[in-house]
């Protein structure tokens, strides 16, 4: 047992600690420096250490908790998570305020106008000062309990100032900071994930993590607005006041609210905050219209969704007019076209804009693009600008549609089309059909070294331009017998740039077996599955020569994929390929590999299948429970994890029994090989 003396002396530091991260990540006015907070912190760890009875799940040690969640639970809202109507036009703003006076006739009233946060909401709860719960909004009456997650973030306190009420619901947003975000991504990128397309979508992609460990090395912060079920305090009588009350909790509320008297004020403060949302932390896509007075709110009421005492008004997403001078066709590594729009540059929300993606040629029929026309383009949020629409009215008389290449713009080859189911790419895919076409071994090459595959330094556009135009390097396994002096007698290519970038390309030899997978440019085969692949395979040859079957019993391959890496591995050239990788030195071998993981759902656990199954034959029983790493034996014994029994089970069924073995039927079979 703690000593008083150690307990007094736990509370202190815990309390000196908690005062600090209030003024760092609260207040942001930090009042001691990090090397000293950083020995406080330690301290405190020691004692814990030293005393683990001193431990409680407020402290400031406590932030991110123990092993991954399988799933979320879902968490019911007290008092329900509205949204907001909302809209991009001044006058219905104007409108709205009319039809607000018209609710409360003759009163006079104040609004207050806030940031609309683009992050995700949440409701976080406090019981005798401490975090209870947090969740999701949901859809507003349930959402998901993501209470682990919420604590990691600095920004919001485990515990509450001394004088909380005995339950307090808080309501809020909470957000990347746009500051990290392209870091965040670069980052992401290069280690062979996809990049988020705003920091909204890297929020909420963070908050649905079920490793709170992993969301706790993401920079998510969180601003709160509003309140849900309290008990023990009276509401606070305005917004104004709400606001004040959260800071004196300790918590962050928006930077700067503006409370407004007439619709002029409104309008005023809404520009006002336009012009001044760029410099927020947070990424602000509207402001938010609330009424000040609570009472009056009431009064007000609500629609089925929306409170009608408050309203977002959205900032149209920054866009730009220009010309279209010319619309070039790309050929990507894997054949498909994409055309692009090259554009007279125009600045569009910070950076000059001189092309912008047409997305593929049914998009631009549906758009009607043409070359010569005023084009709106668009960046909201996202990171690659697009064309949204044409203007019409500015088109040129002698326009003419774009007609989609039927051959290669590079080699010349007749272009193939086919469809492609699922998600943003689905469609139509215009492909040019030939291997060999310089533009595929291009994107080949120079997906081999980008950042997310092999990582390979200088391997950009402009050198593989011209290794493949020089003719040194065709295929990947040839960067592994560049020669310096062949490399230093390309065009602006000195001596030191050429080492470099062979020390880059023989660092590369190491890379691990998913960054190699991923390199290869297998068909469906991103850097997502790679991973999973390279956790069920100890090296390439066992993948090489895996069955379909075995593929396909493994979670998240389907089988399109399956299908894709069998047919890619059945090609005798890849195979050569591969061959002379391997000759070149290169890492075979999978460092994420889990023998566990390979073998299925099943893995590590034995059935006996015993009477008749009412679809399956014993034989196709066992090849299902087989393909996912499971293993049939044909005695029960105390090792027997499972007895599938079907009708007129004899012996085997009474032994599972006497032993205490569990028994199934076919229905709990196929569920299981499910999982
Ligand atoms: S008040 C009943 N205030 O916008 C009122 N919402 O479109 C509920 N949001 O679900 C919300 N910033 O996620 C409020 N300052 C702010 C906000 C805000 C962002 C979000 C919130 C809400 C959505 C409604």
């Amino acid at each position: 047992m703690a000593t008083p003396e150690a307990t007094q002396q736990h509370a202190a530091l815990a309390g000196e600690i908690r005062q600090h991260d209030h003024a760092y990540y609260v207040l942001a006015r930090p009042t001691i420096s990090d090397g000293e907070y950083d020995a406080l912190y330690r301290r405190l760890l020691d004692m814990e250490a030293a005393h683990p009875e001193l431990v409680s799940a407020d402290s400031p040690t406590q932030r991110v908790g123990g092993a991954p969640l399988g799933e979320f639970a879902s968490a019911r809202h007290a008092v329900p998570m509205l949204s907001l109507d909302n809209t991009y036009s001044k006058d219905e703003v104007g409108e709205f305020v009319r039809r607000v006076q018209k609710l409360l006739p003759g009163e006079s009233f104040e609004w207050m106008v806030e940031p609309k946060l683009d992050g995700l909401a949440v409701s976080v709860r406090y019981e005798a000062g401490r975090l209870t719960m947090g969740a999701t909004r949901g859809d507003g009456e349930t959402g998901d309990d993501i209470t682990a997650n919420l604590r990691t973030l600095r920004s919001l306190p485990l515990r509450l100032a001394s004088d909380a009420p005995a339950v307090v619901e808080v309501r809020g947003e909470v957000y990347f900071p746009t500051a990290s975000f392209e870091r965040f991504n670069r980052e992401r990128v290069q280690a062979g994930e996809e990049p988020f397309a705003n920091p909204r979508n890297a929020a909420a992609g963070s908050l649905k993590m079920l490793d709170a460990r992993l969301v706790a090395q993401r920079p998510l912060a969180i601003v709160l607005y509003g309140l849900g079920e309290v008990h023990g305090a009276p509401m606070p009588a305005t917004q104004e006041a709400t606001l004040e009350w959260l800071r004196h909790l300790g918590f962050v509320t928006p930077e700067k609210v503006w409370c407004c008297r007439s619709e002029d004020e409104l309008m005023g403060a809404i520009a006002e905050m336009d012009n001044l949302r760029g410099d927020f932390a947070y990424e602000t896509d509207g402001a938010v219209i609330k009424l000040n007075g609570v009472a009056q709110r009431a009064r007000c009421g609500f629609t089925a969704k929306a409170p009608r005492w408050a309203m977002a008004y959205k900032y149209a997403a920054e866009q730009a007019q220009t010309r279209l001078k010319s619309i070039t066709v790309q050929v990507g590594r894997t054949g498909a076209l994409t055309p692009v729009a090259e554009l007279e540059p125009v600045s569009l929300a910070g950076s000059t804009v001189s092309r912008a993606t047409l997305h593929n040629e049914q998009e631009m029929q549906r758009k009607d693009i043409r070359v010569g026309d005023l084009v709106v383009i668009e960046k909201a949020g996202e990171v690659i600008p697009a064309v949204v629409r044409v203007v019409l009215e500015s088109r040129p008389s002698e326009s003419e549609v774009f007609n989609f290449p039927q051959k290669c713009p590079e080699c010349g080859t007749r272009v193939t089309r086919s469809t492609r189911a699922g998600g943003e790419s689905a469609g139509v895919v215009v492909r040019c059909a030939n291997p060999d076409c310089p533009a595929q071994v291009r994107g080949r090459l120079e997906h081999w070294c980008s950042r997310g595959a092999m990582d390979i330094e200088g391997g950009g556009e402009k050198l593989v331009m011209q290794l493949v135009s020089s003719g040194l390097v065709l295929d990947v396994a040839e960067f592994y017998s560049l020669k310096l002096a062949e490399l230093a007698a390309l065009d602006r290519m000195g001596e030191k740039s050429a080492q470099r970038f062979l020390e880059g390309v023989a660092a590369s030899r190491q890379r691990d077996l998913w960054r190699l997978l991923h390199g290869l440019g297998i068909p469906e085969v991103g850097a997502r599955s790679a991973k999973t692949l390279a956790r069920c395979f100890e090296c390439l040859e066992d993948l090489m020569h895996a069955p379909v079957s075995r593929l396909t019993a493994i979670d998240d391959i389907g089988e399109v994929t399956a299908a894709g890496i069998a047919n890619w591995f059945g090609d005798p050239q890849n195979v050569k390929l591969i061959h002379r990788l391997k000759q070149a030195g290169l890492n075979f071998r999978s460092a994420l590999y889990q023998p566990q993981a390979a073998l299925g759902p099943l893995a590590g656990m034995t059935f006996v299948v015993t009477g008749t199954l009412p679809t399956l034959s014993r034989e196709e029983a066992t090849a299902k429970i087989e393909a996912r790493g499971g293993r049939v034996a044909s005695s029960v014994s105390k090792k027997t994890h499972y007895v599938v029994a079907g009708a007129d089970a004899g012996s085997k069924l009474e032994k599972a029994r006497s032993l205490g073995v569990a028994v199934i039927d076919e229905q709990e079979l196929l569920r299981l090989c499910q999982n």
